[in-house]
């Protein structure tokens, strides 16, 4: 909790898609909302749609989550202000290969898909983390997918897959890591979500509904899971 009592969450990929929504529930929720985006511009039109949207506070925030720089200054930004961070939403991600046959992989698409979906997502926790800590009631979410799961993991879309499974494990690690300073790290799939990236293969599932898991685990109470895998809030299979 921030010290005028509003939590203080940061969405990564917030200018459109699952991202977007997920800022827009959190700030009618009354979390003063850091959306990020890597293209500057989209982060203050984003930031200021979403504000008038919801009625609530939201601050716009360049940030590449694959690159290094990117989230080196971004993180050197929010410790100075707010200096403070209750909930982090490791939204952003991409598709470099879907549909790309894991025994003709291309490596620099898998690369692209660590970049940002795994190194990214990592390395900005790692940054935030001592925000996190000062947090009373701190929440990490990593926007994984189905895909990413081991147990039931079938072929094509290699470096999508890995670099999902990938980041369910920094939850594993993470959770184990913090459960007892009460951080509680969670793997979220929003399902088949009709955004840019899941519309073109024809997905149904409204962003709204798709965010809603999301936000559940971005608002849990302190004696909620962690290092779970949930979709719309039922566990799922790592
Ligand atoms: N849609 C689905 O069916 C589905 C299913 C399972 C999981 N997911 C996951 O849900 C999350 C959101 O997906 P979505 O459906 O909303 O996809 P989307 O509509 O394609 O949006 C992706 C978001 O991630 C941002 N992004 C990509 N690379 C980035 C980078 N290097 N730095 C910062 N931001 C970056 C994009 O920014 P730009 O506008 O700059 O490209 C955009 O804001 C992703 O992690 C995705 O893997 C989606």
């Amino acid at each position: 909790m921030s010290e005028d009592g509003q939590p203080v969450a940061l969405v990564t990929g917030a200018n459109r898609g699952i991202g977007r929504e997920v800022a827009r529930q959190l700030a009618a929720k009354g979390y003063a909302v850091i959306a990020s985006a890597r293209d500057g511009a989209k982060a203050r039109q984003a930031a200021e749609e979403l504000a008038a949207d919801a009625g609530g506070a939201v601050t716009p925030l360049t940030l590449d989550v694959a690159s290094r720089d990117s989230i080196q200054a971004a993180a050197e930004g929010l410790h100075r202000n707010p200096g403070r961070l209750d909930v982090l939403v490791n939204n952003a991600g991409a598709g470099a290969d879907f549909g790309v046959s894991g025994t003709a992989p291309d490596f620099d698409a898998i690369e692209a898909a660590l970049q940002t979906n795994f190194y990214g997502a990592y390395r900005l926790t790692v940054a935030l983390l001592d925000l996190l800590r000062a947090s009373a009631h701190p929440r990490v979410v990593n926007v994984s997918s189905g895909m990413g799961g081991i147990a039931e993991m079938g072929g094509w879309s290699p470096g999508y897959r890995i670099s999902k499974a990938a980041l369910n494990a920094t939850t594993r690690i993470l959770s184990t890591e913090l459960k007892d300073e009460g951080v509680l790290v969670n793997s979220a799939c929003p399902g088949f979500v009709n955004t840019d990236m899941g519309g073109q293969f024809g997905a149904k599932k409204p962003v709204e509904d798709g965010a809603a898991g999301i936000v559940w685990l971005a608002t849990l109470p302190d004696d909620g899971p962690t290092g779970g895998f949930f979709r719309d809030g039922e566990p799922v299979t790592f």
